[in-house]
């Protein structure tokens, strides 16, 4: 696809801070990333819920739903992968512009993938958050039968099977939900966002 060219940045007279400003709170991404089953999608709604009823605006984006629309030509090649997590971090970083606290909910299994997203926004504004949990209970839980799917080789490229997952290497938090019931893993990650000053 040939690249677009004779195109030229237009700024708005309203900024970001003027947003936040409105808003009364900041905006950041906040990005979990975990195997198919490790309790992405839940945590990140009841952390949206939390953050809701203190006021703060928020939005997620989470895996299966925008694979329906916006990323409905994409697979799970690594290249597909690979420009899912790129169109997801420049959605979120609009998002982020918007004020807004953006949650994600991907298994971006790539440190590189990940670190894309980072480099696109300020350094405060991307937190990544590991949704830690062994493949076995992930594998155990096989919440959509994709798993046994993926050992019966009906479905091929599948994270944790056939294709890689890499932890993070120096994530803002680790949530094991493996260890502790989804009530502690909201409280840890609202915590976070105190202590950091990203939320009062
Ligand atoms: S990625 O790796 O970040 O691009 O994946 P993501 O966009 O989060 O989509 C993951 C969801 O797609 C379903 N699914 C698969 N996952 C992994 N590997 C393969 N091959 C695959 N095929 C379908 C699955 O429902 C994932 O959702 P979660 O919520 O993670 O279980």
């Amino acid at each position: 696809m040939a690249k677009a060219t004779n195109i030229t940045w237009h700024e708005a007279k309203v900024k970001k801070e003027d947003r936040r400003k409105l808003n009364g709170h900041g905006s950041a991404i906040l990005w979990f990333t975990g195997l198919s089953g490790s309790g992405k999608s839940t945590l990140s709604v009841a952390v949206e819920h939390e953050l809701h009823k203190r006021g703060i605006r928020t939005y997620i984006l989470d895996g299966d739903n925008i694979r329906h629309g916006l990323n409905k030509n994409l697979g799970f090649s690594p290249e597909d992968r690979k420009e899912n997590i790129r169109r997801i971090g420049e959605v979120s970083k609009l998002f982020v512009d918007a004020g807004i606290m953006v949650l994600t909910a991907f298994i971006s299994p790539y440190q590189a993938d990940r670190d894309m997203v980072r480099e696109l926004v300020e350094g405060r504004e991307f937190v990544e958050i590991y949704v830690k949990c062994p493949l076995e209970v992930c594998e155990n839980r096989d919440p959509k039968g994709l798993y046994k799917k993926a050992r019966s080789g009906e479905i091929k490229n599948f994270t944790g099977i056939d294709a890689p997952y890499e932890a993070p290497e120096c994530p803002e938090l680790v949530v094991d939900t493996n260890q502790q019931p989804l009530e502690d893993s909201v409280k840890q990650v609202i915590q976070y966002l105190e202590e950091n000053d990203y939320i009062e």
